[in-house]
């Protein structure tokens, strides 16, 4: 696979533009910049695009709230979000909105074009509306006992405590998340895409390796539910995108939100002119392209986007890559609920490395959820970076910069032993392809420890400095530079920050074809520290934010 050119695009979740990245978002953008980085380390063409979902009532909702236009809300958490995946080291090569020229006249033509095909069918229904507020209530504002289990406190559309899918009005006890108040019943007409006509489609589609056996469990179920229509119109007052020849209908902020993929792209190619937009999206395309989502957008990314995308004869994913729930301390850091840290006070008292290789270190590729805790994150931190990687770096680095004037030996002490960390290399590869960064990180610590019990065998600090011993206390040193060098390139994807010091430490890039030749003969910088140690006092501060 690897040896294969490839030209991939590579998405993750729109994040809502109604509040705050949270390391809970994080995880799933992180996931994702590891795998992007990793390919374009091994050559492919990757593009890596997201955008803000800027669409819906909660983001009307919550700029009345505070006093501003809906646009000027989208654009100032716009501007936060981009700052956060910076600090992160996101490398998205574009970051849009669904609330974009691009996003409108894709939706527009996809609309035409779902309507010209006879997918879009009218219905009159009678729908919950909060007769205090003057809105239709979407299914995310009413509360209510779930009727399948009886938790109470669900939402309208599903209940995350048992994951049933029903109707608003099947909820018990139904009450307006805005006012409060019990909600009434009233008619209004809607626009419905046709869903059941695509069954027969999904159910070939989702066993042609686009999905984890866990993944393709929950969409079987829905499907053995069976697929109604899917309501894709809003009433006013909605923040969207006006439904033309509809009065006062908007699109459902879920329909634009999946074609801001297409269109976060098509905004690339209008700043990158050497990409061909249609050689990307057509049907038959041969570039690749995977969605990085979280488990509880699921079926709209595998029901309703393969759908639309297949009625309009685009190109469909070749993957969605679905990861579990961040908790911490087993709470459910959701976007209504619990309390979430968010990126940016994390980036005020801790690094980004950190997380990134907290998250690699649970990361894989099932729906599993990851569990934070900050003591045992600081723990791995200081005892894999710190003890582990950057100390090896460092005990032989004194020696080469003391004696060798900075000079890496030209040979190096035990190739075998070299040659064993090449071996393990196809396995890491594999694992960073198929994004068990679990595994990259306990496989690279092994490493790690196999490198230092080397130098503790060959104790350099006790060779005595004496010319006949200065080869071999040189050839141990570059030894033990030459390790870490190695796993250091296995680690650059997780650990962009270190491995960009590192690369100054060695006055070399750290790059996957270049494995088999060690550095010899090779000057390498005065070492300065790469890593500094986490204290417990950052944690607390951080912490005490959230008290
Ligand atoms: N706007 C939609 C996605 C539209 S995609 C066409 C949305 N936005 S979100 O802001 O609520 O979530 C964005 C992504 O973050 C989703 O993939 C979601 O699963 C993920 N996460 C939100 N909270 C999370 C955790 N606590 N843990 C892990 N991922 C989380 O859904
Ligand atoms: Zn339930």
């Amino acid at each position: 696979m690897s040896t294969l050119f490839r030209k991939i695009l590579v998405t993750c979740a729109l994040p809502y533009a109604n509040g705050s990245i949270h390391i809970g978002h994080m995880l799933e953008h992180i996931q994702a910049d590891i795998w992007v980085r990793y390919q374009r380390m091994r050559g492919h063409e990757v593009w890596f695009v997201s955008a803000d979902d800027a669409h819906g009532t909660a983001i009307m909702l919550k700029s009345k709230n505070l006093g501003i236009s809906s646009n000027q809300l989208i654009k100032n958490v716009k501007k936060e979000h981009q700052i956060d995946f910076v600090n992160f080291n996101i490398s998205y090569d574009n970051y849009h909105s669904t609330h974009s020229i691009e996003n409108l006249s894709l939706l527009r033509k996809i609309f035409v074009c779902l309507n010209q095909k006879g997918f879009i069918h009218e219905k009159i229904i009678s729908q919950f509306y909060d007769n205090v507020k003057k809105i239709f209530l979407p299914d995310r504002f009413i509360k209510g006992t779930c009727p399948v289990c009886k938790s109470e406190n669900q939402y309208g559309d599903n209940c995350e405590e048992c994951s049933s899918i029903y109707e608003p009005i099947d909820l018990i006890n139904p009450k307006s998340a805005i006012s409060g108040k019990k909600p009434i019943l009233k008619n209004t007409k809607h626009l419905y895409f046709d869903l059941t006509f695509f069954s027969n489609f999904l159910k070939k589609w989702i066993y042609s390796g686009v999905l984890e056996n866990s993944v393709i469990k929950k969409t079987e179920e829905w499907l053995k539910i069976g697929l109604k229509p899917w309501g894709i119109s809003r009433d006013a007052p909605y923040f969207g995108f006006k439904i033309p020849k509809f009065s006062d209908k908007y699109f459902y902020v879920w329909l634009d939100a999946p074609i801001g993929y297409i269109s976060a792209f098509k905004n690339l190619c209008f700043k990158n002119k050497k990409l061909n937009f249609h050689e990307f999206w057509n049907e038959k395309s041969n570039y690749e392209l995977y969605h990085f989502i979280g488990k509880d957008i699921i079926y709209f990314h595998t029901l309703f986007w393969p759908s639309i995308l297949e009625a309009v004869s685009l190109r469909k994913p070749n993957g969605i890559f679905v990861h579990g729930y961040l908790t911490m301390n087993g709470l459910k850091l959701s976007k209504s609920r619990g309390s979430l840290i968010t990126a940016s006070d994390w980036i005020k008292h801790l690094d980004s490395d950190s997380l990134r290789y907290y998250y690699a270190s649970k990361l894989s590729n099932n729906i599993n959820d990851i569990e934070m805790n900050l003591e045992d994150f600081l723990y791995k931190i200081n005892s894999d970076i710190v003890n582990k990687l950057v100390n090896l770096a460092s005990r032989n680095a004194s020696f080469i910069n003391k004696y060798f004037n900075g000079y890496l030996s030209n040979e190096l002490h035990n190739n075998k032993l070299y040659q064993y960390f090449i071996d393990v290399s196809g396995k890491i590869e594999n694992f960073l392809e198929n994004r068990e960064f679990s595994c990259v990180i306990r496989e690279s610590m092994k490493l790690i420890d196999m490198a230092n019990q080397y130098i503790n065998e060959k104790k350099p600090w006790k060779i005595e400095i004496k010319e006949k011993n200065m080869k071999e206390l040189q050839n141990i040193c570059t030894m033990g530079i030459n390790l870490f060098r190695l796993v250091m390139i296995f680690l650059k994807p997780i650990l962009p920050d270190l491995a960009i010091k590192t690369e100054s430490f060695l006055m070399s890039d750290l790059t996957w074809k270049n494995i088999k030749n060690p550095l010899l003969s090779h000057k390498i910088n005065k070492f300065t520290q790469l890593y500094k140690r986490i204290s417990s006092e950052k944690i607390s501060q951080l912490m005490n934010l959230y008290k």
